[in-house]
């Protein structure tokens, strides 16, 4: 599903790459000029760059040890797939390091409502914003800078917090995760001796869900 969302570029950077599949798919495919894959972690570098060697050898592939886009500087497109949507946001935002890429694509694991509020607040156009289903429910949000003179979007709360692509398509896997997410806050509500603040709060997520499924989230 990530990769078919790629979009060609001159530098593409896969910001804690772990295997390296995403980059050897824009490599394989000649979907970029150069690519940079990066990940905190050794163990993680070393296997991408074992599935990248031959592209590696070509000068086409380079592979960096470290933290977030401090290993990117100036990629046009930046994919950041598998962490948390505070930590991606943390990367985004880094005084040192972060930007916001020309177009992107990120994956949060969590927080996607977090993720979603940071990028229209920085000045980025969400071009794509759903649930998919690949074993679990995973999010994903594609999209690029905004381009000179264009508006900022004006998502509403109930887009942020459920994506907006989600609520107006409706797909099948976000009505799922939906579903799930209800039965998991009933199963909470009639956990016996529940204080009052828990049940106010688990009420207010309740109803929310339940206006998503009948389509009418505020
Ligand atoms: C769950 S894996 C996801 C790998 C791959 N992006 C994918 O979607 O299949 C997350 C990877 O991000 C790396 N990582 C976590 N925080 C990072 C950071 N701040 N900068 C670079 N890499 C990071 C981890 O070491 C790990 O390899």
């Amino acid at each position: 599903m990530l990769c078919s969302l790629l979009e060609p570029a001159a530098v593409f950077a896969d910001v804690g790459c772990d295997h390296g599949y995403c980059t050897e798919y824009m490599l394989k495919n000649s979907l970029c000029s150069r690519a940079i894959f990066s990940d905190i972690s050794r163990g993680s570098l070393a296997k991408a760059e074992r599935l990248l060697s031959p592209y590696i050898r070509e000068g086409r592939a380079e592979g960096r040890l470290g933290d977030g886009l401090r290993c990117a500087p100036g990629a046009d497109e930046v994919l950041i797939a598998g962490m948390g949507g505070r930590e991606i946001v943390g990367i985004l935002s880094d005084e040192n390091y972060g930007y916001l890429p020309e177009k992107f694509l990120f994956q949060p694991m969590h927080d996607a409502e977090l993720l979603r509020r940071y990028l229209v607040g920085a000045g980025a156009f969400l071009e794509r914003d759903f649930t998919f289903r690949d074993g679990k429910f995973y999010d994903v949000v594609k999209g690029r800078r905004l381009r000179e003179g264009e508006p900022p979007q004006d998502y509403s709360s109930a887009e942020y917090a459920f994506g907006r692509e989600n609520l107006r398509e409706r797909p099948k896997a976000f009505l799922e995760r939906t579903e799930k997410q209800l039965r998991e806050v009933e199963g909470y509500l009639s956990v016996p001796g529940l204080g009052e603040r828990s049940r106010e709060e688990l009420l207010v997520r309740k109803k929310k869900l339940e206006g998503v499924l009948k389509n009418a989230a505020e």
